[in-house]
């Protein structure tokens, strides 16, 4: 095949290990339909990789598509090739993350997120309009890429999908920084694999005596992070550092500090090698805006010593040049199923030692590195996993398994799985699906499951908007399932003074719409930033994240669009309703969020409906945490746990609104599920399975209402 017009514009990419490689990658690509590619971490898979494929000529038959589990991955990475191809970002090379679409008819190499790429696969289960899908650092095992690794492989295993809408056979490649490789070979009909070898540089790692066992919980790790980060610039020579934090709050707080140690230095005593001049400090995470994530690879300025302080994402996603020394916390956000409260939750937890071992790597890139662990060694040895757990074995499954549904794939339990999560968690999904009635009893997508899926948002709040649209009140929810899809709108600051005023502000806004339903605040400050003339003014004024909002209008008008194009179907439901306007914003948000309702126990605990039984408490941040009044019935966005239980984005409820939908929670055995997961079931057995649920269903909806 023909080289293109576009070719690399950096020379520098030549020096990177996977150059040498281009001609047999190429080649190996051309001869297999799976391909697995491994190399380290910065060797040049996901910048290079694409690249040549673009210039071997891949792209006449379609895209080249690349996904990626993190946003701000995707989005930097598109930049990086857009420059090295010398195009616009958004012409050739783009990108599409949920809600931001920067690509066009004529983009060629898409860089996405794996959730994007699955959406894709809804509408179009042959991936018609590509010629290769790289699924990129498949090593990091997120929910998404595993679901997309099954259904490629299903693909293959039934030829007439494969070729569904197809004139040229789709080109697979799998890339990994790890060594599971044999493993993902044999799971994809044994393909070959390319390993690029890669130079390793040595990292001499010392444990610290800062974390100790019995400090999983603690947040204290964030000023050791930064006295040791400050020792490293006064005692080292010169290199760069990179921080390994657990997320933004913590990442700004340690920025703050640093920059104020750093400030009290002086150069010309303080400091061992006297060509370090200054320190840059510079965040990284994944809600950074763009402008701001790029300052990131660019080299510091002569003299200065640059620091980054990241999430996990700088430990395999994204490779930053000149690092030389590593400060590792030991801990990583982590999205876990929680079964003290049966939901998702995002916890700090401690990394795994494979993780705290890549950490390490990213210092002997070019040259030989150090790394700083501040925890002790006794804590590596008793506290930290040796291995992640993939998240497809941790977290929720209830909107995948809404996908694999809609897709036609109804044995679920069977599925191709990487690596099986335990069937109680599938059965958990259906149960959850079969609650907001998006599956029948026979595990059969209903109508409404069909429309649900067609949304990027949790099924429950999907629920609530689509009740909404029923009623015709969507301008309701609209709003508010875009807010809850941003970053935390309500800044809140760092100083005491600021803090106040910012709180004040906060209750004013608030108090606005009643100061009684976190979710009308959420509406109100929308729609008063939205009709304002100076919007970011007013988000100055009221403490409100200008740049989140944004996002939020953006998220809206898609909602919108999503919205519009399902109303135009036949079946659409349509119901009425009579009664106020408060009351039927709520009744709709009850719709989705009645898996989520606690009812008022001892003093100002709520207990939780669910099963779970939790005893929970309304968190500071929502405007019912000071209210007076006695609230009975309140339902709940999320919960955050720290030693207690507490529910955010809460509004007061009344029993009726939930009475008939709460017995739906207790309406199904997760374990009689499994026979629908499987979808074996006899007429017969559904005629007596029906029977039993409908006396057991009697029973309990008179057990509720005694309560
Ligand atoms: O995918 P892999 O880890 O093998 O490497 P890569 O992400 O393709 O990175 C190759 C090189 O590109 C590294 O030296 C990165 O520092 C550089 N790069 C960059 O300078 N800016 C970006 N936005 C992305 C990568
Ligand atoms: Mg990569």
């Amino acid at each position: 095949m023909s080289e293109t017009s576009r070719k690399p514009k950096y020379s520098d990419s030549k020096h990177l290990p996977i150059y040498r490689y281009k001609a047999k990658l190429i080649q190996a690509v051309e001869e297999s339909t799976f391909l697995v590619v491994t190399g380290e971490t910065g060797s040049g898979k996901t910048t290079q990789l694409p690249q040549y494929l673009y210039e071997a000529g891949f792209s006449r038959n379609g895209k080249i598509g690349v996904t990626q589990p993190r946003r701000v991955a995707a989005i930097t990475v598109a930049q990086r090739v857009a420059q090295e191809m010398d195009c616009t970002l958004g012409k050739e090379v783009g990108y599409q993350v949920r809600f931001d679409d920067c690509t066009c008819q004529d983009t060629v190499v898409k860089y996405m997120t794996d959730g994007c790429l699955l959406r894709e696969v809804l509408a179009d289960p042959g991936l018609s309009q590509y010629s290769v899908i790289i699924l990129d650092e498949v090593h990091e095992r997120s929910l998404n890429t595993d679901i997309l690794l099954g259904l490629l492989k299903n693909n293959f295993s039934n030829p007439s999908k494969a070729t569904k809408g197809r004139s040229f056979p789709l080109k697979v490649v799998v890339m990994s920084a790890t060594l599971e490789t044999d493993k993902l070979s044999a799971f994809l009909s044994c393909c070959p694999v390319f390993a690029i070898p890669g130079r390793v540089f040595p990292v001499e790692c010392t444990f610290g005596s800062a974390v100790k066992p019995k400090d999983v919980e603690s947040t204290a790790y964030v000023k050791e992070v930064v006295k040791v980060a400050l020792d490293v610039h006064t005692s080292e020579l010169a290199g760069d550092i990179l921080v390994f934090l657990t997320g933004q709050s913590e990442i700004e707080r340690a920025c703050d500090l640093l920059f104020e140690k750093a400030e009290s230095i002086d150069y010309r005593y303080d400091v061992l090698d006297q060509t370090v001049e200054g320190l840059l400090i510079l965040p990284l995470y994944g809600s950074m805006p763009t402008d701001q994530q790029r300052r990131i690879f660019q080299p510091p300025p002569p003299g200065i010593r640059k620091c980054v302080v990241a999430t996990n994402i700088a430990a395999t996603s994204l490779t930053i040049n000149g690092i030389k020394y590593i400060v590792d916390s030991g801990f990583v956000k982590q999205l876990n199923h929680n079964s003290r409260v049966g939901m998702d939750v995002l916890e700090v937890v401690p990394i795994s030692k494979s993780e705290a071992e890549q950490r390490a790597g990213r210092a002997g890139r070019t040259s030989s590195g150090k790394c700083f662990r501040i925890y002790t060694k006794e804590f590596w040895e008793k506290c930290m996993p040796e291995y992640t757990v993939p998240e497809i074995q941790r977290t929720s499954l209830t909107a995948v398994i809404l996908t694999l549904k809609c897709l036609g794939i109804h044995d679920v339990i069977r599925f191709p799985y990487l690596d099986r999560p335990e069937e109680r968690f599938i059965l958990e999904a259906l149960k959850q699906l079969y609650q907001f009635d998006a599956i029948d009893r026979r595990g059969r997508v209903t109508k409404l499951g069909e429309l649900m899926v067609e949304f990027p948002l949790h099924p429950g709040l999907t629920r609530a908007l689509l009740k909404a649209a029923s009623v015709g009140c969507e301008e309701l929810l609209l709003p508010v399932a875009a807010m809850l899809s941003v970053e935390n709108i309500f800044i809140r600051p760092g100083d005491p003074d600021n803090q106040k005023e910012a709180d004040k502000k906060h209750r004013a806004l608030a108090a606005k719409t009643g100061g009684m339903n976190d979710f009308a605040t959420l509406l109100s400050v929308f729609q008063s930033c939205k009709s304002s003339d100076r919007p970011s003014s007013w988000c100055k004024d009221n403490w409100i994240h200008w740049r989140a909002l944004k996002s939020a209008f953006s998220v809206e008008t898609q909602l919108r669009e999503i919205l519009l194009r399902l109303q135009q179907r036949k079946d659409f439901p349509v119901e009425t309703f009579d009664g106020n306007k408060s009351e039927l914003f709520r009744r709709c948000l009850c719709a989705g969020y009645f898996t989520n309702v606690a009812r008022s126990s001892v003093g100002k605990v709520f207990c939780t409906m669910d099963g779970h039984g939790s005893m929970v408490h309304i968190h500071p941040s929502s405007s019912l945490f000071e209210q007076e009044v006695d609230l009975n019935w309140v339902i709940f966005h999320d919960v955050l746990v720290t030693s207690r239980i507490y529910i955010r984005t809460v509004c007061p409820i009344r029993y009726e609104w939930v009475k008939d939908l709460l017995p739906k929670l207790h309406e199904v055995d997760v374990y009689e599920l499994s026979s629908v997961a499987r979808e074996e079931v006899t007429d017969e057995e559904m005629m007596k399975w029906e029977t039993r649920e409908a006396a057991k269903r009697q029973q309990e909806v008179s057990t509720v209402d005694v309560v």
